[in-house]
C-alpha cells in the first residue's frame, strides 16, 4: 500500500503533466493573429478584388470580398483611391502593425481596431471591401483555430437551421439593359421545401424550366445568363411574370411543395429625381410615386408575390411604410433604402417600413456592423435576408452567416459557380447536421 505522501506526490505530479498538457493545448489552440495578407484576385465578373489571410498559430481564414452593381448610396467605400492595389498596401503598412498579436477571439475589437485605423465613416482609408475581407477573415480564423465550423462559431453549438434559397431566374434593369425586362430581378423562394437541398432542387428546376420556355417563344433566345446566372431575354415585366409564374406552378405540382414568386425592382436605378417619376424605359411609362403602389399592389395581388424588394428608390422611406399598411403575407424588403445599416433600419422601424432587411455585410464593411443590424431587425419583426452581391467570388462564407445569425433567407442567385459555391456550402452543412438539420421559421408565409 502507498504512503499518503507517495500517493499526494503522485498526485500532484499527475496535474503538473495536466496542466503542462493544457498549456500545450491552450498554445496549440492559440487564436492569436500571427499575420495577416491581403492580395489582389477577381471576381465573377472579372474586376479587381480583395482576398485576406488572416493566420493564427492553430488556424487560417481567407476571405475574397464580392461587388455590387446596383449600389445603395448610403454604401462604405469599397476602395482607397488606387483601388485594391493601395488596399494592399494598406493592409500591410496601417493594418498588419494593429492587427498581428490581437486576438482573433475578439471580433468586436478587431473590428473596431479596423474602425480605428480607419479614421472614416465609410472606410474610405483602407476600403469597405477590405475591411470586410478582414472581418470576415478573422472570424473564419477564430473558428478554424478553435476547431469549429463558422457557423457553430458564430451560432454556437446549437445553430441548426437552414435558410430558405432565394434565387435570380430572369434579369432585367441594371443587371441586363439593353431589351430585357425593367425590373431587375425575378426571383424563386421555394418556401415550402421540407429541407434546403429540396428548395435549391426546386429553384434549380424553375430557372431550367424558364429557359425551356425562352427557348420555346423566341427563336432569337441564346440562353444569354446575366452576372448571377439569370436569363436575359428580350421580353417585358408581364412576359417575364407570366413565364415564372407557370414554370413555379408546374414545378410546384411535381415537387408538392409551394415555390412562391419575388421580385427586386431596384427602384433607385428607375427612379428620376427630376421628374419625380419612375421610368419604366421597355414599358415606355413613367410612374409618379402614387402610380408606382397601384404598380405594385397590383403585382403583389396578381402574382401572389411573397417577396418584393426596394419598390421605391433608396430615400422612400414613407413609400415603403404605405405598401408595408397595405399588404399581407408578403415580405417588402429594404436593399438600397437600408444598406446594412442600422441608423437608416432604426429610421425605417420607426415609420413602419418595410418588414424585411437585405444584409449584405460589405455594405457596412464589419461582421460587428452587421450583427447589429441583424438583431435590431429581428427585434423589431423584420425579418433578415443575408445576401451576395452580383459580382461575387466563389467564396462560401455567407452561407455560414446565414445559419450562424439565424438569417431563415439566403438571396445567391440559382446557377452560375459563385451562387453555387454557397449554394453547395449549404448541402454539406445540412448534410453534417444530420437529424438535427431544421429549415429555418420562415414567418409571414
Ligand atoms: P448588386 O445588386 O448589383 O448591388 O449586388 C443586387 C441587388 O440589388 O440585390
Ligand atoms: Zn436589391
Amino acid at each position: 500500500m502507498k504512503s499518503y505522501d507517495s500517493t499526494k506526490r503522485l498526485r500532484n505530479e499527475k496535474r503538473q503533466e495536466a496542466s503542462i498538457d493544457r498549456n500545450e493545448k491552450m498554445k496549440i489552440m492559440s487564436t492569436v493573429i500571427e499575420d495577416i495578407i491581403a492580395r489582389k484576385v477577381f471576381n465573377s465578373r472579372g474586376e479587381e478584388t480583395v482576398e485576406v489571410d488572416i493566420i493564427t498559430s492553430s488556424g487560417f481564414g481567407r476571405v475574397s470580398a464580392p461587388a455590387g452593381k446596383s449600389r445603395g448610396k448610403a454604401e462604405v467605400t469599397y476602395y482607397p483611391q488606387g483601388g485594391v492595389e493601395q488596399a494592399v498596401k494598406r493592409v500591410e503598412e496601417l493594418v498588419a502593425p494593429e492587427i498581428v498579436g490581437l486576438n482573433a477571439d475578439s471580433q468586436e475589437e478587431i473590428d473596431k481596431t479596423l474602425r480605428e485605423i480607419d479614421g472614416s465613416k465609410d472606410f474610405r482609408t483602407i476600403g469597405g471591401n477590405t475591411a470586410f475581407a478582414i472581418s470576415l477573415a478573422n472570424a473564419e480564423a477564430a473558428a478554424n483555430s478553435s476547431g469549429l465550423l463558422l457557423f457553430q462559431y458564430l451560432g454556437g453549438q446549437i445553430a441548426n437551421e437552414l435558410p430558405y434559397p432565394l434565387g435570380n431566374t430572369i434579369s432585367g434593369g441594371k443587371h441586363a439593359e439593353g431589351k430585357s425586362p425593367d425590373i431587375q430581378e425575378f426571383l424563386v423562394l421555394s418556401h415550402g421545401a421540407e429541407t434546403f437541398l429540396e428548395a435549391s432542387t426546386a429553384n434549380i428546376q424553375v430557372h431550367r424550366k424558364i429557359g425551356e420556355t425562352l427557348t420555346k417563344k423566341d427563336k432569337l433566345f441564346g440562353e444569354g445568363r446575366s452576372d448571377e446566372g439569370a436569363w436575359v431575354a428580350n421580353i417585358g415585366n408581364e412576359e417575364a411574370f407570366n413565364v415564372l409564374t407557370m414554370a413555379c406552378e408546374e414545378v410546384g405540382n411535381e415537387l408538392g411543395f409551394d415555390c412562391g414568386l419575388g421580385i427586386d425592382v431596384a427602384s433607385s436605378s428607375l427612379w428620376n429625381a427630376k421628374t419625380k417619376t419612375y421610368n419604366y424605359q421597355r414599358e415606355n411609362k413613367k410612374r409618379n410615386s402614387g402610380e408606382q403602389l397601384d404598380f405594385i399592389l397590383e403585382l403583389i395581388k396578381n402574382y401572389h408575390l411573397a417577396y418584393v424588394e426596394d419598390p421605391f428608390h433608396e430615400e422612400d422611406f414613407r413609400g415603403f411604410a404605405e405598401l408595408t399598411k397595405k399588404t399581407k403575407n408578403c415580405l417588402i424588403t429594404g436593399d438600397d433604402l437600408f444598406t446594412t445599416n442600422n441608423e437608416r433600419l432604426s429610421r425605417g422601424i420607426k415609420l413602419h417600413a418595410g418588414n424585411a432587411i437585405i444584409i449584405k455585410v460589405n455594405q457596412v464593411g464589419t461582421l460587428s456592423n452587421a450583427l447589429e443590424t441583424i438583431e435590431m431587425a429581428k427585434r423589431n419583426g423584420y425579418t433578415p435576408v443575408v445576401s451576395h452581391r452580383s459580382g461575387d467570388t466563389c467564396d462560401w462564407h455567407i452561407a455560414h452567416l446565414a445559419i450562424g445569425f439565424k438569417c431563415p433567407i439566403i438571396k445567391t442567385g440559382v446557377v452560375e459557380g459563385s451562387r453555387i459555391a454557397k449554394i453547395n456550402e449549404l448541402i454539406r452543412i445540412e448534410e453534417f447536421l444530420g437529424d438535427r438539420a431544421r429549415m429555418a421559421d420562415l414567418k409571414m408565409l
